[in-house]
């Protein structure tokens, strides 16, 4: 195995296309150790990344998204830095969104998202994706070719979500062009400003109107939502909640489907099988989402001094887990780089995460990737990589995401006869 201590993880360009030998270097030398660039501790075991994102009393999310790339805005001093985290806390990046933030005040705004996930919400929400899927196929279902990135998946989620928030359908066109989902059109008004900040002022100016006159749709809901304590929440607190599920539920739905994809243009027995045994879909998103799991790095800071798998993690240490390793760590899926169908113990996987903050999106990723597999291979005959565009199946060129954050396609052309 080559030696890789040389490169950066954060930014070296030559892990892109394929980080998992990375992840694999990292694990033979310890499951729990310093990488040397950024002096996060790298968690690649998959009993480690577990215990980490479970011991949430530990671990603070203030760094969550971030981790080592920014300084702390305190020097970690005494046994235990909460105090500190807690009063500097307004200095980290997203310090506003639920992903940062530890109890108790997690817990009090996690629980303003149970209204958007109820069974009934999750159903109507279907519904429409049903709808959204064929009327996305719809636009280039006869030439037999798409780029499925740009023309179905990122807009797609995007609609998904505004759907699911109860964004009224006449804004739809309007998200989708400011939020980088579609192409403006001749007729339409070029987007020069800041897709959060237009996310922002929408949806302050929907909750506020809905707490003056309650309407009985999905934004009332949100909007007069009261935290466990019966205390109603200030409506910027709401207006980052409902804001941050588009950061987090757009692009790595987008990659898990274009990953799906990448999978069944390359087998075409597997497709096959999927076409003819639908019922398999769902633990063929499941293998797919340990394979190429779409969150590369979640990072957590130690409180305290404590050990992880043995191993001293010191006060203030940025850790980083990496839920792709962890995915595929030898010890708990047996030929880990394969993908099989028939894994036993496939739903083991943590691509969602784990704990306290795990991922509150993934009945809706789940269904997303379904309703959409489901409809391609209704309407999607022999579903194959574009040659033309990304070389001959011994030389593919392809263009990952090129950032430590997310796995998976920035563009991904395919080929299929139209059914139907
Ligand atoms: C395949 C798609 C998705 C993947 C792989 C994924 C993955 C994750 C992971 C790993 C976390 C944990 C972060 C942490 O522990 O620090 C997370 C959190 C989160 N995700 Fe997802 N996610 C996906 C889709 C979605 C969707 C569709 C939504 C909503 C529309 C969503 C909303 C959220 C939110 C709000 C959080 C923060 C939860 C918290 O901090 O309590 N995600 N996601």
């Amino acid at each position: 195995m080559s030696d890789f201590r040389e490169i950066d993880f954060f930014t070296d360009q030559t892990l892109v296309n394929d980080p998992y030998p990375y992840y694999e270097s990292l694990r033979a030398q310890c499951p729990v150790q310093r990488e040397p660039h950024h002096g996060a501790l790298a968690v690649t075991g998959y009993d480690e990344v577990t215990e980490v994102l479970r011991e949430s009393s530990v671990f603070s999310n203030c760094n969550a998204p971030v981790g080592p790339m920014i300084d702390l805005p305190f020097v970690p001093e005494g046994d235990d830095i909460s105090d500190l985290i807690e009063t500097h806390r307004d200095q980290f990046p997203m310090y506003e969104h639920l992903v940062t933030m530890d109890q108790p005040q997690h817990t009090a705004h996690r629980e303003l998202l149970k209204r958007l996930f109820t069974p009934r919400r999750l159903k109507e929400n279907e519904e429409f994706m049903w709808r959204l899927a064929d009327s996305h196929i719809d636009r280039f279902h006869a030439t037999g070719k798409v780029e499925i990135m740009a023309e179905y998946a990122k807009p797609f989620a995007l609609l998904t979500i505004a759907d699911l928030l109860g964004v009224p359908e006449e804004y739809h066109r309007e998200f989708q062009i400011k939020l980088g989902a579609q192409q403006p059109g001749p007729l339409d008004e070029p987007f020069v400003g800041n897709p959060l900040e237009f996310l922002g002022e929408n949806f302050s100016t929907w909750l506020a109107e809905r707490r003056r006159e309650p309407r009985g749709d999905v934004l009332t809901s949100l909007a007069t939502g009261t935290f466990p304590d019966g205390t109603l929440p200030e409506v910027a607190e709401v207006v980052h909640i409902a804001t941050f599920l588009f950061a987090a539920g757009q692009d790595t739905t987008a990659r898990l489907l274009t990953s799906a994809l990448h999978i069944l243009a390359e087998n075409p027995e597997l497709q096959q099988k999927l076409r003819d045994q639908r019922e398999l879909i769902p633990t063929f998103i499941e293998e797919t989402l340990r394979l190429e799991s779409p969150v590369k790095a979640d990072f957590r800071l130690a409180r305290r001094t404590t050990t992880v798998g043995g191993v001293e993690v010191p006060v203030g240490s940025s850790v980083m887990v990496l839920l792709g390793a962890a995915n595929r760590d030898p010890g708990r899926f047996e030929c880990p780089a394969e993908f099989r169908l028939e894994r036993p113990n496939v739903r083991e996987h943590i691509a969602f995460g784990r704990g306290a903050h795990s991922c509150p999106g993934a009945p809706l990723a789940r269904v997303e990737a379904r309703v959409s597999l489901e409809r391609m291979l209704d309407r999607m005959g022999d579903i194959r990589i574009s040659e033309t565009e990304h070389g001959p199946a011994d030389a593919r060129r392809w263009t990952y995401e090129p950032t430590f954050i997310l796995r998976g396609h920035n563009i991904l052309h395919l080929e299929y006869t139209p059914i139907g």
